[in-house]
């Protein structure tokens, strides 16, 4: 499958962020009972896209967009919205559902590493659930790709699952978000979706996450972790 026009070449050195890992989100079937499983919430995203600023005229780019809710909603308020996925599946189902509402952002199949911003200066760069995609010394190039897009004074929003916990108490914590999060088959992800999460995938320190903000040139301006598995930080690009 041809990859989008707004990539960049990388060396054969570079991590292969186009290859799945951890939990299977590779199919049209997987890719539509994940965004079930994930509650998508247009008003959520609203209320993201109000505490963020984007308006109409804004540029906003949300990096691995998955299917593609948040982007939808800033095209609606007539910001130039950009999605940028690895999956060919996940841009199929965003544009699908920009269709369905009578949007046309731009999509772009590209990754975190790759996606080459082209156009003015992007106003606010998001990523929601998926930096942990990337082992921790490629979160740090992605963070500064992701810094690249920002005009001076714009916004980086982060969510994702991150840990604000003490590593000495990981594996409690650990246990206790499998315990109360996972659901049983069909009703959302299961414990077997976060253990392979945790197994697999490269979700990290909130302290690591913070140094590599700084570094890439964001200011944290706001963070948030409203369990001890899940963080937010608001950045500005100095
Ligand atoms: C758990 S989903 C989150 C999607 C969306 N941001 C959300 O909040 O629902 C993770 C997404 O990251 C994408 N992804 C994985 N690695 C990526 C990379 N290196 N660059 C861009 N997207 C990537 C996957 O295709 C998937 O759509």
């Amino acid at each position: 499958m041809r990859r989008s026009d707004s990539t960049r070449p990388r060396p054969a050195w570079s991590f292969p962020e186009y290859t799945p890992v951890g939990v299977d989100l590779g199919s049209r079937a997987a890719v539509a009972a994940y965004d079930g499983k994930q509650g998508t919430d247009p008003d959520a995203d609203d209320a993201l896209l109000d505490r963020l600023g984007v308006t109409g005229g804004s540029r906003l780019v949300d990096l691995a967009c998955g299917t593609g809710s948040l982007v939808v909603q800033a095209a609606r308020r007539r910001a130039e919205a950009h999605g940028v996925d690895v999956s060919e599946e996940m841009l199929a189902f965003a544009r699908t559902r920009a269709e369905r509402a009578g949007v046309a952002p731009r999509w772009h199949r590209a990754g975190f590493l790759d996606y080459a911003h082209h156009g003015g200066p992007a106003d606010v760069v998001t990523t929601r659930s998926a930096l942990h995609q990337l082992p921790d010394f490629w979160k740090q190039q992605a963070l500064l790709n992701a810094a690249s897009m920002l005009r001076p004074g714009g916004t980086f929003y982060l969510w994702d699952v991150i840990f604000t916990f003490e590593p000495a108490a990981a594996e409690t914590h650990v246990q206790h978000w499998i315990d109360t999060a996972g659901r049983a088959e069909g009703e959302g992800f299961t414990r077997a979706d976060f253990e392979t999460h945790i197994r697999e995938e490269f979700s990290t320190h909130a302290w690591i996450i913070e140094g590599m903000l700084e570094r890439a040139g964001l200011t944290v301006v706001s963070t948030s972790a409203p369990t001890p598995t899940h963080a937010e930080f608001v950045c500005l690009r100095r």
